[in-house]
């Protein structure tokens, strides 16, 4: 039963799941991670963020990055894919970004970073999540020190930046509450259409976005409103992918039961099957793949962001296979 492999069949470039740099010493979770063909791609889940890749201005550290790509390297099945993330967010920054600068002193930060981030890792990063999380729910862009600086400009100048230090990468927009327009209070998906339009029409190079998907059990968008919804960003995008995805049940209700497990497995059904329906739709390979972010409920960021919600992976704590793993898998089967 290997995830990745019945993926690739059902016309998917990878599956993957995310990962944080701790959990590189847990031999169970590595037994899984590495040992099982389950993942054909991973992602760094915090060690390219900017607090751990240029904690201190100008000095740069990749250590806990380099093991994520070597661990991707290793993989049985060959996780050849790493996913890289993320260049520029509003959150993850070291203190001295979190300030006031000039629009000037804020292009030469961002260049530095996204120039020192590219070059070392170029060759080893299938996409590049180059700006992640502009806007809210509401619509609004977020006040990051970016913004402030530059307003929508900080956007354009970090796809022009990446675009350049490596034309080999995908360049994506990540962010959450993409899937539907119900999953947010505001227009938020009109919005971020809209930006992406403007950041291409001055000449900014986005190939992709990403839905992170992180949802919950019960408030999935049906499967054909999420084909919907990348269809509109395909027309101002050439792919999309399910970057961070895992649904929560909220609130969690210990012991979890059963039911609630099936209604999980049917919820992750409807988004996972979404994007083979789009390539379906287009004859080609448009949502390029699947990412979990993380894939056992031990590690889940859930419970430590959201104590009262929680089981959001498809492998519970001790690493057993939840249904979502199985109702996945056979429709990758069955496709
Ligand atoms: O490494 C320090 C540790 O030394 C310290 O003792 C501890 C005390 O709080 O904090 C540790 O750092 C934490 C880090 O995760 C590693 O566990 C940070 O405080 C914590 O903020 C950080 O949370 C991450 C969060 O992004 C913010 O960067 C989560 O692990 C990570 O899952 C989450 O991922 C985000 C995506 O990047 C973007 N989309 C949403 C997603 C979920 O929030």
């Amino acid at each position: 039963a290997q995830l990745d492999k019945y993926a690739k069949l059902a016309g998917l470039s990878y599956f993957g799941t995310a990962v944080d740099n701790p959990r590189l010493y847990n031999e169970q979770y590595m037994s899984v991670l590495q040992g099982s063909g389950e993942f054909g791609s991973l992602t760094p889940i915090n060690a390219q963020k900017w607090k751990k890749t240029e904690e201190v201005q100008g000095v740069f550290t990749f250590a806990e990055a380099d093991a994520i790509a070597n661990t991707a390297k290793a993989g049985v099945g060959g996780m050849k894919t790493l996913r890289c993330h993320t260049m520029v967010w509003y959150k993850g920054l070291p203190s001295w970004v979190e300030t006031t600068y000039s629009r000037d002193d804020m292009e030469k930060i961002l260049a530095a970073h996204i120039q020192n981030l590219a070059q070392y890792f170029k060759g080893r990063c299938y996409a590049w999540d180059v700006v992640n999380e502009a806007i809210d729910e509401n619509g609004v862009f977020r006040q990051s020190p970016m913004y402030k600086a530059m307003g929508l400009d900080f956007i354009t100048f970090s796809f022009k930046t990446a675009a350049k230090a490596d034309p080999g990468a995908k360049l994506y927009y990540n962010d959450y509450a993409l899937e539907s327009p119900s999953l947010s209070t505001g227009p938020k998906i009109s919005i971020t259409l809209a930006m992406l339009r403007t950041v291409k029409a001055q000449g900014g190079t986005v190939h992709g976005v990403g839905f992170q998907s992180h949802l919950k059990v019960g408030l999935v968008p049906a499967r054909a409103e999420i084909v919907n919804t990348m269809q509109q960003f395909l027309e101002v995008v050439d792919e999309v992918a399910i970057t961070e995805l895992d649904i929560r049940h909220s609130p969690l209700k210990v012991p979890s039961t059963r039911e609630m497990w099936n209604a999980q497995a049917r919820d992750y059904g409807e988004v996972v099957g979404a994007c083979l329906d789009v390539n379906k739709g287009y004859g080609g390979r448009k949502c390029v793949g699947v990412t979990l972010w993380d894939f056992t409920d031990k590690y889940s960021w859930v419970p430590s962001e959201i104590p009262t919600e929680g089981e959001a992976c498809m492998w519970d704590n001790n690493y057993v296979k939840k249904p979502a793993y199985w109702t996945v898998l056979n429709m990758f089967k069955a496709y």
